[in-house]
């Protein structure tokens, strides 16, 4: 079974390589690297022992995809291509709608022609927008506030019309929630290009001693602590997620959405004493204003994931920080320049 994997050197793509070749697929990566190390594959390649054909490709060059597609008989494929980046989405939207709606469309013509109709996709939770209860359920109203989510949304909505047009098609759309960790290994892991804005990579990088303070946004929220809450998973479990999801598109058809989440919610400063304790690091930290656009609390109901994909994430948090961890102290510089430490266990 051979599954096209576009944007497989990202952070969630490269750990989706790895237990895509582990469970025995033939995988075709495609990504311009535009936020991404070729580096990554060839850690993939180190972990499972196995190779795989890497084009360097961006998905709005219509001939070079329609070429991969031509010379390989691809079964399926798993869409992680994108860009992610909320603050810069609402400054540069039209480069976003442009990447990931065009991009979308490509892929999706190209499919066509080649009459390979089985897709699994990375939405995210970011499409709820701001729920008014938790857990938050796959059939919760979605409303976007920012450019990045609206582009998930309007992608969902694109692959259920293209269902709608013809019955053949089959799609998981994967809402994930806060995808954190590391390959167990320490080499492969999430490698953001500048300062990160998400609290993880933040964390590990004050760990590392590359940034002196984390600022804590807010301390005022109705939650435990006053500081926000999310349902942080294992990028492994992710992975794994995918292919369970991978699985029901080649047995059925139709669309549906899945949360994969854990289902249980963490605050900041929960993350930052877990991350402590782990690391045996300080994690020095100022309380400051909220970020603008912020949610309080946000976790999922993965009920549904579970029924029907017989999906379950099963790290815990202190293993996400851990793991977190090796792969920074290891990769100080991410895919660059990179020193291992042995004493990191
Ligand atoms: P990432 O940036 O590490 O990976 C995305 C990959 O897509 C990168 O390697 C990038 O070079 C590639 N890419 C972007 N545009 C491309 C194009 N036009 N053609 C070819 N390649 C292109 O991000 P990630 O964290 O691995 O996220 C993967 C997907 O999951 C994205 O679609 C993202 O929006 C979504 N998602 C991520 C998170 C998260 O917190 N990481 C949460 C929810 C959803
Ligand atoms: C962000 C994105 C969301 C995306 C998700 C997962 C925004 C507005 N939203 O959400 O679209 O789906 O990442 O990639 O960017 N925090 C701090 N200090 C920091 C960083 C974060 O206190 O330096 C806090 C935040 O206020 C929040 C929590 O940590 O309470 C998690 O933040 P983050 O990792 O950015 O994820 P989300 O806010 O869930």
């Amino acid at each position: 079974m051979k599954i096209l994997i576009t944007g497989g050197a990202g952070y969630i793509g490269s750990h989706t390589c790895v237990e895509l070749l582990n469970a025995g697929y033939e995988i075709i990566v495609v990504d311009n690297l535009l936020n991404s190390k070729a580096e990554s594959l060839n850690r993939v390649r180190q972990i499972t022992g196995k190779d795989f054909k890497f084009h360097q490709i961006d998905l709005l060059e219509r001939a070079a995809l329609d070429t991969v597609f031509f010379e390989n008989s691809i079964d399926a494929v798993i869409h992680f291509a994108g860009l992610k980046a909320v603050g810069e989405s609402v400054s540069l939207p039209l480069w976003y709608y442009h990447n990931n709606i065009t991009g979308t469309l490509r892929l999706c013509e190209v499919m066509k022609k080649y009459g390979v109709k089985k897709l699994v996709f990375s939405s995210s939770a970011t499409v709820y927008g701001v729920p008014n209860t938790v857990p938050i359920s796959e059939d919760f109203s979605l409303g976007a506030t920012n450019p990045y989510g609206r582009t998930k949304q309007m992608i969902e909505e694109i692959l259920r019309d293209l269902n709608v047009s013809d019955h053949e098609w089959s799609v998981a759309l994967l809402r994930y929630f806060n995808p954190i960790g590391a390959h167990k290994s320490g080499q492969i892991g999430e490698d953001p290009n500048n300062i990160p804005s998400n609290l993880l990579p933040y964390i590990a990088q004050v760990a590392v001693g590359k940034v002196n303070e984390l600022k804590v946004f807010g301390n005022d929220y109705p939650t435990k602590d006053g500081t926000g809450v999310r349902d942080y998973i294992h990028v492994v479990d992710l992975a794994i997620g995918h292919l369970k999801a991978l699985e029901k598109v080649l047995g059925f058809k139709g669309v549906d959405a899945y949360n994969l989440g854990t289902g249980k919610g963490y605050s900041v400063l929960e993350m930052i004493h877990t991350f402590e304790t782990v690391s045996g690091r300080k994690i020095p930290y100022q309380i400051v204003e909220r970020r603008p656009g912020d949610i309080g609390i946000c976790f999922a109901n993965p009920l549904k994931a579970k029924q029907e994909l017989g999906w379950v994430a099963i790290r815990g948090v202190e293993e996400m920080c851990k793991d977190s961890w090796r792969w920074q102290a290891n990769n100080p510089n991410g895919y660059e320049n990179t020193k291992i430490f042995t004493n990191v266990k």
